[in-house]
């Protein structure tokens, strides 16, 4: 399918510009969307009938209570499981992956909590787990750590972080080790990044270099998704916020057209949407 891209001027101080993709009959899609998602486990209704989308160079803040469906809104989005139904499309084309890596070919990437970091590895081993640089010479090859050690310090100055690519992940701060997981997926190209709780359990002065680290993403056209329960940083770095409870998304809003009063009131249900 022919498609290109068109900048929409966004009014908002905090956006540098979301983009959404032009489709061949001339109509944005967003680079990602979902469509009436509903996901049960058993006699649970963990999703029903979600529609969400984001474009790129865009941040979407996901906020809910404990409970409120917004992991397993990003598993359904990373391919960790199918929806019971409803749709998950890329760049307007509907997808069924059967699996992460599917997801992850189609450019979704996650950032979870836990990182899954190896901690006995250095920075850049980390950084190219599951997809090492190789040389060799006929039939031999070995890893071509120089050339991994290079790149991942790229990407790392790239990102403006001051983590060096031999360092042991086990001796990093919790922010040198965001890091590491956010360069894994400037690797891939990614095109939409998920992050579940990047924040929750690390230092104030990392807090702000992770949030950096977002804005970098966005600035260079990626879609970044961030769900978190800490109010400030989502004002802090989000362009939009959409909020979960009890299965169902009960608000979408700008952040200039709301107020974390009004966001903890969606979040606890004191206020009621129709
Ligand atoms: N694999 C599973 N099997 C059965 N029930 C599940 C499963 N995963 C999630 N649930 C249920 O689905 C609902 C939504 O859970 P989910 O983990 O998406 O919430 P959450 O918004 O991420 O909460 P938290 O803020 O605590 O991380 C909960 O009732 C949870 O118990
Ligand atoms: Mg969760």
């Amino acid at each position: 399918m022919l498609a290109f891209t068109r900048t929409f001027p966004d009014v908002t101080a905090r956006s540098y510009g979301s983009v959404a993709t032009i489709d061949a009959g001339g109509c944005a899609v967003s680079v990602l969307e979902l469509r009436q998602v509903v996901k049960h486990f058993g006699a649970i209704h963990a999703l029903s009938g979600v529609d969400l989308s984001i474009n790129a160079g865009e941040v979407l803040g996901l906020m809910g209570d404990n409970g409120a469906g917004k992991s397993t809104l990003v598993k359904v989005m990373a391919g960790n499981f199918p929806p019971t139904s409803g749709e998950v499309l890329i760049d307007g084309k509907a997808q069924h992956f059967a699996k992460p890596v599917e997801a992850r070919e189609r450019g979704i990437e996650v950032v979870y909590q836990d990182l899954a970091l190896c901690n006995n590895l250095s920075a850049a081993a980390n950084v190219f787990l599951g997809r090492e640089i190789k040389k060799g010479i006929g039939p031999f090859r070995w890893l071509d750590h120089g050339a991994m050690a290079r790149r991942a310090g790229a990407l790392f100055s790239e990102l403006k972080s001051e983590t060096r690519p031999l360092d042991l992940v086990k001796q990093m701060s919790g922010g040198q080790r965001q890091a590491v997981a956010i360069a894994r997926t400037r690797l891939s190209k990614a095109k939409v990044v998920l992050m579940d709780e990047p924040t929750a359990a690390i230092s104030v002065r990392q807090v702000a270099e992770v949030l950096d680290l977002i804005r970098r993403l966005r600035g260079s056209g990626m879609a970044v998704i961030l769900i978190s329960h800490r109010m400030p940083d989502v004002f802090d770095v989000c362009d939009r916020v959409a909020v979960m409870r009890r299965g169902r998304k009960v608000a979408d809003k700008r952040l200039t057209t709301t107020s974390p009063e009004e966001i903890t009131g969606l979040i606890t249900g004191a206020i009621h949407v129709a």
